[in-house]
């Protein structure tokens, strides 16, 4: 077929996907070039615009490798990733959910640790923090056996992976809840951080005039065969940007109770200031599924 005007190139485009076997495949792959065509008509995409979007994309992929993750990075920063939570978390899609994003910083083998152990794996100065987590499933009963990982970053707001002065793996464990689905953990206050600025979201957000940061969290994924993956975070309470997370993660359930203690810590050792967080999980029946994890 020749194309012969820029009316012809859609239907000629979606004409040559016709026979796609993978009929969800086919659905995605349709819909995107549609929506992809309608956009370029309705902004006139120019060729030089074209092109710089190209390099965007072919920059997220060069900057991505086993120890960044500047792809899933764009798509927090642009919403998606939240959205795409939001639409498979919680009933129907509604946002009574507990799920948030998994961000580009979760790493799979996190060290196993035992319930009520430290997951301050090097000296990290900061308030000392108790976390007492409640696992239950969706009528209320209490989950054993669910494997927790907890990631976070340190009370100067960096994770491991970005901070030469801490282990590796600090601020980084594996539980398991016990018979009455509870995990515990000392661990120390999180910061709140701005997200990777030197790479193509960088240039976006100052472009756009937003700020980087993050509102303090620790993140949560908790599995258990016969229970849909639980990915979420929970989020310090008095942190300046819980409205306005530049990628969009908060939700008002998962605002944690970060209560600053002045009772005696539960460690000999605690010396400053310390912290208890409670939360409780629910896990609703589903399918188990691990992420691919963004880094290494
Ligand atoms: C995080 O929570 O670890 C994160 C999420 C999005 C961008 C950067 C970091
Ligand atoms: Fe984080």
């Amino acid at each position: 077929m020749f194309i012969e005007s820029d009316k012809e190139v859609t239907p000629a485009v979606l004409a040559a996907m016709e026979n796609t076997t993978d009929p969800r495949f086919k659905e995605i792959i349709t819909a995107l070039v549609r929506h992809l065509h309608a956009f370029a008509r309705e902004v006139k995409l120019t060729e030089p615009e074209w092109e710089r979007g190209i390099g965007y994309l072919a920059e997220l992929g060069q900057r991505t490798n086993d120890t960044h993750n500047e792809a899933i990075l764009a798509s927090d920063a642009i919403g998606l990733s939240t959205l795409v939570c939001l639409l498979n978390n919680g009933k129907d899609g509604n946002t009574e959910t507990a799920a948030a994003l998994l961000g580009p910083f979760w790493r799979m083998k996190s060290p196993v640790t035992a319930n009520g152990g430290s997951i301050v794996r090097s000296q990290t100065p900061g308030p000392a923090l108790f976390a007492d987590i409640q696992v239950k499933d969706a009528k209320g009963n209490p989950l054993a056996g669910v494997e927790v990982d907890v990631w976070q970053a340190s009370p100067v707001g960096k994770y491991e992976n970005q901070d030469e002065t801490q282990a590796d793996m600090n601020l980084r464990g594996k539980f398991t809840t016990s018979a009455d689905g509870k995990i515990s953990f000392r661990s120390v206050k999180p910061a709140g951080y701005p997200v990777p600025t030197d790479g193509p979201v960088g240039e976006l957000l100052r472009a756009q005039k937003r700020h980087p940061f993050r509102p303090a969290h620790v993140h949560f994924l908790l599995f258990k065969s016969g229970f849909k993956t639980l990915v979420t975070q929970v989020f310090v309470d008095d942190d300046k940007h819980l409205e306005s997370d530049a990628v969009f993660g908060v939700t008002k359930k998962l605002v944690g109770d970060f209560r600053k203690r002045e009772d005696k810590a539960p460690a000999a050792d605690v010396s400053g200031e310390w912290y208890s967080l409670n939360y409780t999980f629910h896990m609703e029946p589903g399918e188990a599924h691990l992420p691919t994890p963004p880094i290494k």
